[in-house]
């Protein structure tokens, strides 16, 4: 397209429908704003392995420059992403990751940790006994994996914690379980999207003075995890970053040659009723920060205009 683009970057996503997905999308493209050499053109698999593996196929062909990529899952992604990376464009795995690692940065929280975080709560908020059940989307992407190994180990340390069963299909099925388990006590949900669905599930069925769930993702806004927790729906979720602008700026460090991480961590921790309030008011100020920063380059615009417009003048001036 711009012939000053002199970068193309190519994000394959697994999926871009929710809100978490969005907030990286943001992120990546803030922190684009700041080299103009560089676009970006994303495609969305739709949750869908085949589409996603096809998309990443017509990026190479396509040469982008450099790819950004969230497997869908993780094993039949190896050979691809192999693929891609041996063929000499960089790929950057941002949240989600392949069993090799034959790939250039990866970007994101330990999901190990997460489910690690999520088990000793757990624990605390039981007081070590009672029944849990865990909740997610699916078993073979990384985080799911992660997240499912980390809370297991850590829920096995505690002989009063009943691991009961892990769902991986839809929430009609947590329904179901719900209703013919009523000895439940607690709910992992991998996401806070799936813990406020098994909130709504418990509220119909009149289970949640009985029933704790805790969440992973941790944003804000209207009945996402911090609200949530704020409001006593779930008792409590780990942060999962989004990671958008790190995977830029890694992108951009690998592209102009510069020094780069190949391990990129980004931070986690539980929040809970007592550190909410200080992740909303942390968050409200970067953007505030955010919405600041664009005020001033939208004036730097206006003082180049300005000035371009004065000079012509002064030009016309002194020639005539
Ligand atoms: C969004 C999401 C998040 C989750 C992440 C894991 O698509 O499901 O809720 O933390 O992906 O890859």
């Amino acid at each position: 397209e711009n012939s000053e683009k002199k970068y193309r970057i190519g994000v394959s996503q697994c999926t871009t429908g929710d809100s978490w997905r969005k907030d990286m999308r943001e992120g990546m493209e803030r922190e684009l704003s700041f080299y103009p050499e560089m676009s970006m053109t994303e495609k969305d698999a739709k949750g869908n392995t085949q589409k996603q593996i096809q998309q990443i196929q017509e990026f190479i062909d396509e040469k982008f420059d450099l790819l950004i990529v969230s497997p869908n899952e993780s094993k039949s992604f190896t050979p691809i992403i192999e693929k891609a990376y041996s063929s000499g464009i960089p790929v950057v795995l941002v949240d989600r990751r392949t069993t090799s690692d034959k790939f250039t940065a990866f970007v994101g929280a330990d999901n190990y940790r997460v489910g690690l975080y999520a088990g000793m709560y757990a624990n605390i908020l039981l007081k070590g006994k009672g029944n849990i059940l865990e909740v997610g989307w699916g078993i073979n992407s990384s985080p799911s994996i992660g997240r499912h190994t980390g809370f297991l180990s850590a829920i096995k340390k505690h002989e009063g914690l009943h691991y009961m069963a892990s769902l991986w299909s839809s929430v009609d099925s947590v329904k179901t379980y719900l209703q013919t388990h009523p000895s439940v006590n607690l709910v992992f949900a991998h996401n806070d999207r799936l813990a406020y669905d098994v909130y709504r599930i418990c509220e119909e069925l009149g289970l949640n003075q009985k029933i704790k769930i805790i969440g992973v993702d941790g944003l804000a806004g209207k009945n996402e995890g911090l609200d949530l927790v704020r409001s006593g729906k779930i008792s409590a979720t780990i942060l999962y970053p989004t990671g958008g602008e790190e995977a830029i700026l890694t992108a951009a460090k690998i592209l102009k040659h510069e020094t780069f991480k190949k391990e990129n961590e980004l931070f986690t921790t539980v929040i809970d009723p007592q550190n909410v309030s200080i992740m909303f008011s942390q968050l409200q100020k970067v953007k505030e920060q955010q919405r600041d920063i664009e005020r001033q380059s939208s004036k730097i615009a206006e003082l180049i205009q300005t000035f371009s417009s004065q000079r012509n003048i002064l030009y016309f001036t002194t020639v005539l």
